[in-house]
């Protein structure tokens, strides 16, 4: 039998730091109170009025190395629990079980509201001292009649697969270690919260492929968590977010043209600002799915591509994105997107996709 390889020394240790039980200086530690779980009370669990505003720095020095990362996670989830949030305080039992969903639903989607802030505990105590802790901003999220849940019910599959690309993105930022895995261990709560939609709210498939889609550029993915944002509603002390902007032209696409499926021909708009095409050159359009991306031709005379056929049917998203070189191998070579084209539940490809 070969020798136990230990792959790390461990050194004595004289004194045990003071474990984290109970409260940290921002709430209930997350793992050790049941307000994350299953609490069912109107207001947040956290931050419970404690935190209203931006945090300034509290000690003098350099930011800590992942900082950037925290407080693009923190500003992320302050539009995630607000946007659970509103639907808590909107919503009751009924608006849901008048649609004919289980009488579980209202409640369910307490918890996950409740996960969301033990989230928001977890990214904004992980910012330093030495930075800004970001604070909330407003937020409209286009969902406003108590009986009209169902925009509410597309846009949370959207919200949970956007965090799982984007918390799988930022893991390769992350320096240490401990983060990379609690960025994981995180994104694997949202995977949950998304099977649990697919079934219970959407009566399909709680599997969403081998893959979810991973996006080399996750403040990309953040940015799409912008639009939530009421313009000008940010504390002007937050940190500006994302961070650093990539922001590249947004995309749609034509609804009556197409579905935007695998397969189909999809013809793309430019809603804000076209990129300057220049006469000759060759333009492709990049499809992302799973951990691999497929180019295909774009025409920017008519907007026209096509949905590669190779892709699996109704799972997950694809994120779509225009691009002067195959494969997109950097971001100079990305001239708009990334669009959101959602294909489980089918349906909501062209209500959400178009966003
Ligand atoms: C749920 O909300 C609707 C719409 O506001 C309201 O008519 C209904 O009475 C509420 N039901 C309960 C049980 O609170
Ligand atoms: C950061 O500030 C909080 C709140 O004031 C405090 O509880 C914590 O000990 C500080 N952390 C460090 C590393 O100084
Ligand atoms: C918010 O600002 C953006 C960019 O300046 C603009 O396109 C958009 O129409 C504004 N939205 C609202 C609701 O004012
Ligand atoms: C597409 O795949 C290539 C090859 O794996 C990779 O280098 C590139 O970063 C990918 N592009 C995107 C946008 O995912």
């Amino acid at each position: 039998m070969p020798p136990l390889i230990l792959p790390l020394a461990c050194a004595f240790v004289a004194t045990l730091a003071a474990p984290l039980t109970g409260e940290n200086s921002y709430g209930p530690i997350p793992g050790q109170t049941p307000l994350y779980n299953d609490y069912r009370g109107i207001s947040a669990p956290f931050p419970a009025g404690k935190v209203t505003g931006p945090t300034l720095p509290t000690a003098s020095g350099p930011p800590g190395p992942e900082d950037y990362l925290w407080q693009n996670l923190v500003a992320a989830e302050w539009t995630i629990l607000a946007f659970y949030q509103h639907a808590v305080e909107l919503f009751n039992i009924s608006s849901f079980t008048s649609l004919g969903l289980p009488i579980t639903t209202y409640g369910r989607i307490v918890e996950i509201r409740d996960n969301e802030a033990g989230h928001l505990n977890i990214f904004y105590r992980e910012i330093s001292n030495t930075s800004t802790k970001p604070g909330p901003c407003e937020y409209d999220f286009g969902f406003e009649h108590p009986l009209d849940p169902e925009f509410f019910l597309g846009e949370q599959v959207f919200i949970e697969l956007s965090s799982i690309s984007f918390l799988s993105g930022l893991v390769n930022q992350a320096v240490s270690p401990t983060s990379r895995s609690a960025l994981v261990v995180v994104g694997s709560v949202e995977t949950r919260h998304n099977a649990w939609a697919l079934t219970n709210s959407w009566g399909i498939d709680p599997f969403d492929g081998p893959a979810d889609a991973a996006y080399p550029w996750p403040e990309q993915i953040l940015g799409l968590t912008t639009r939530f944002i009421k313009n000008g509603s940010c504390p002007v002390a937050n940190p500006a977010y994302p961070y650093p902007n990539q922001e590249k032209p947004a995309m749609s696409f034509i609804t009556t043209v197409s579905s935007g499926h695998p397969g189909e021909a999809i013809q793309f708009t430019f809603p804000g600002h076209e990129p300057k095409w220049k006469h000759g050159k060759e333009y492709y359009a990049v499809f992302v799915h799973a951990i691999n991306n497929i180019t295909v031709p774009f025409d920017p005379k008519t907007g026209m591509s096509t949905v590669p056929a190779e892709f699996d049917s109704n799972r997950g998203l694809i994120y779509a994105l225009i691009v002067d070189q195959p494969g997109a191998p950097c971001l100079e070579s990305m001239l708009a997107g990334p669009l959101t084209l959602l294909q489980q539940p089918a349906a909501l490809t062209t209500v959400i996709g178009g966003i």
